[in-house]
Parts: structure tokens; sequence; C-alpha cells
């Protein structure tokens, strides 16, 4: 598969980033084995496809949960209580950022701006926004999702 996403993109300007994008919409995540592939397929050294996927917070080199939940950081959301809501996060499903709850239901990431400022605190759950959440608002959320 990932022979096949290199080969229909590689003949793209920049082509790693589409490159990249792909393979983790496909499986979630850039698996350590693709790196070599995409390395040769373009031509690069594997240091340098190491260093675009670490620059970028986007791109994941593990596997994630069902779910992959984004904590909006940045300053609107701070300033509605979004750091509140952040331990809350945290401590409901037992992780950090960067981690996925132990029934891998759940991978929590950071990110900066979600471009909905106006109804803050926001985050997203895969493709999902969500405005004004709250600590009780989030648990509902898990509750409908995981029943
Ligand atoms: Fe959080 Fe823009 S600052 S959505």
């Amino acid at each position: 598969m990932i022979e096949r996403i290199v080969e229909g993109l590689k003949h793209k300007p920049g082509a790693l980033l589409p490159i990249l994008h792909s393979v983790q919409d496909h499986f979630g995540y850039i698996p350590e084995s693709s790196v070599p592939i995409i390395a040769e397929k373009l031509q690069l050294s594997r240091a340098e496809v190491h260093g675009v996927i670490s620059f970028y917070h986007h791109f994941r080199s593990h596997p994630v949960g069902c779910r992959v939940v984004h904590v909006c950081r940045a300053e609107a959301c701070q300033a509605m209580g979004g750091r509140t809501l952040e331990e809350h996060i945290k401590a409901r499903l037992g992780v950090d950022y960067h981690g996925t709850s132990s029934d891998n239901e759940f991978t929590l990431e950071p990110v900066y701006c979600l471009g909905n400022c106006a109804c803050a605190p926001s985050i997203r759950v895969n493709d999902d926004i969500h405005g004004r959440v709250t600590p009780q608002k989030f648990d509902r959320l898990v509750d409908e999702l995981t029943t």
C-alpha cells in the first residue's frame, strides 16, 4: 500500500508532504517501515524524511486509538477556560498529550487553533469540531462515543 501511495504522488512538486499526509490518512500514523520506501522513491535520505515527520506536529510515528481528540491550546481557547478543560480531559482519558488511552479508544493531541475561536474552548474529535466545551460536556461526549 505504501508503494502505491508513493507511486501515485511522487511526481507532484513537493511530493513528500502529500505522501506523508496520505500515508497517515491511510494508517492513522506513519509506520517506521514506510520511511525507507519513501526515501528511496523520492531519492532522499532517511534522515531527511524523519526530519520532516518530526518537524510537523501533525505527523505521528505511533499507532493511535479509535478516535483522536485534538485540544486547542491557542490563546482564545486558553482565555475561555482551556487549561482547566485540558487538565480534565487528560484526567478523564488517563493520558497526556501524544498518549493513547489504555482501552485504545482515544489518542490525545494538542492543536493550535481550530478556527473556531468564537466558540472557545474548542476541541476536535476525529473530523468533528466541538465548541464551548466544558468538562461536563466533554464527559457527555465521551459517554456518547463509547456506549
Ligand atoms: Fe482555539 Fe482558535 S484559539 S479555536
